[in-house]
């Protein structure tokens, strides 16, 4: 693995701002610890299950398509800078239908539909087209660590707001925006960014009734000359395992003009088609595919067509059933490995997610998570390797909890979870006996004090 850019900062710049920014991603620090120790279990890599991916639903309609010669030829030509038609149309019916909106209800159109590859090419894309450098954006806190990458990348600001079991706090983001404007700084505040359902990392999924009221609050501090966006990424919403879905922040935006949606493929069907879309404000169509056209003029449109055929031919939905059973069964470990292992040690606590892949955990306050803590080092020591939560933190307005751990139940089976998580009980216990001073030591301590 080469080593990362930001380890030479003394060295004579030959790169860009931009690429030297770039270095020191704690993806790539994570990566270099598991190759490093293949018999780790690993709870931190965010893939998902590789035992559910679907090469019999891929071939299937692979082998479809090919059968049909113009299709085929189609298919292998270069496409649109907006992405294959058909498939855009299907993806606005399943949006409505799963947001219960009928057709009559907004004007949503298909042109509004850009297909990327993955929906990380269409976060980026959105930021090069809303944002300058020294702008802000403003986080739920926690929050996806590789778009708070990829903002420091853009030389943008990232600011946390409070956020609980229930998403983030409707008066918090309300008391941030009065903040910043009463600083006279609401024109830098370009956007806020939510993951709303089954938040990685913290698996939270925003609670219907702050819907409305998140899409309220950042459209009073918009004004049409310089518009706050919301970005709702929606990356995990069919990875649901109990309960009931819930609609999109977009669904209480009937104009559209606010909320743009990430979504894509990579965690219902498979991440090496890197399928992803945006749903976007009519003005920000032409500017966003203005950008793209000088990046790649198109994702790769074979994939688009395979996205297609694959939705055309029924195999997407019973995979995606599929999907759900097997995760429900490897969260389910998880959870109760943590009720056997992690509930007896003081001060150790979690949300019971309902979909999703993480599990977040908060530690006593005294324990470091971090990457260059007690426990991280004990933790490969013992067996296992998480995600530190430090790393899921924006980097102004929020104060990073070092007690924080990301655990993922997406690709380990159910054994190796619950084997792992029993591990990381051990480690986090060695790490609190550790820093409890023994009696003996303490009134050693005691006595020296009243020596002196
Ligand atoms: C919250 C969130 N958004 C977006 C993505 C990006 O997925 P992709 O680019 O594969 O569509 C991920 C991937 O882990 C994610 O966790």
């Amino acid at each position: 693995m080469p080593e990362s850019s930001s380890a030479s900062s003394t060295a004579p710049r030959t790169v860009s701002e931009r690429a030297h920014r770039a270095g020191g991603q704690p993806i790539s620090r994570l990566m270099h610890a598991a190759l490093a120790r293949p018999e780790l279990i690993s709870l931190a890599a965010g893939f998902v299950d590789q035992q559910s991916l679907p090469v019999e639903a891929v071939s299937e309609a692979m082998q479809k398509l090919m059968a049909d010669r113009s299709a085929a030829l189609a298919a292998l030509q270069y496409g649109t800078n907006a992405g294959y038609a058909p498939l855009r149309e299907r993806l606005l019916d399943m949006f409505r239908a799963a947001d219960g909106h009928p057709a009559t209800e907004d004007d949503l159109t298909v042109d509004q539909f850009v297909l990327t590859a993955g929906s990380n090419q269409l976060l980026h894309l959105v930021c090069e087209t809303i944002l300058d450098p020294g702008d802000i954006v403003l986080c739920a806190s926690p929050t996806y660590f590789v778009f708070l990458g990829a903002l420091r990348n853009l030389g943008l600001r990232s600011v946390g707001v409070a956020t609980d079991t229930e998403g983030i706090v409707p008066e918090a983001l309300d008391e941030t925006l009065r903040r910043y404007d009463e600083a006279g700084q609401l024109h830098r505040v370009k956007a806020l960014y939510l993951t709303t359902y089954f938040d990685n990392p913290s698996s939270v999924t925003l609670a219907l009734e702050r819907r409305p009221q998140i899409v309220e609050i950042v459209r009073r501090w918009s004004k049409p000359a310089r518009p706050i966006y919301i970005i709702e990424d929606t990356a995990y919403r069919e990875l649901r395992y109990v309960g009931d879905d819930v609609p999109t922040l977009r669904s209480f935006d009937p104009s559209g003009e606010t909320v743009i949606v990430a979504q894509t493929f990579s965690k219902s069907f498979s991440p090496g088609v890197r399928v992803g879309w945006g749903i976007l404000p009519p003005a920000l169509v032409g500017p966003l595919c203005d950008q793209k056209g000088n990046i790649d003029f198109g994702s790769p449109n074979l994939n688009q067509h395979l996205m297609f055929t694959v939705l055309e031919e029924g195999l997407y939905e019973p995979h995606v059933e599929r999907l759900r059973q097997s995760y429900r069964t490897k969260l389910e470990a998880m959870l109760e490995a943590a009720d056997k292992y992690l509930a007896p040690l003081p001060g150790v606590q979690w949300m019971r997610p309902e979909g999703g892949l993480y599990v977040w955990l908060r530690l006593p306050e005294e324990v470091d998570a971090g990457v260059d803590g007690a426990l991280f080092q004990r933790a490969m020591d013992r067996g296992v390797l998480y995600v530190p939560g430090e790393y899921c933190y924006p980097s102004e307005g929020v104060e990073v909890a070092k007690n924080t751990i990301r655990l993922s139940f997406g690709v380990q089976p159910p054994e190796r979870i619950r084997e792992g998580v029993k591990h990381l009980a051990d480690a986090v216990a060695d790490v609190l006996d550790s820093a409890t001073p023994s009696p003996s030591l303490e009134a050693g301590a005691a006595k020296a004090t009243k020596a002196d």
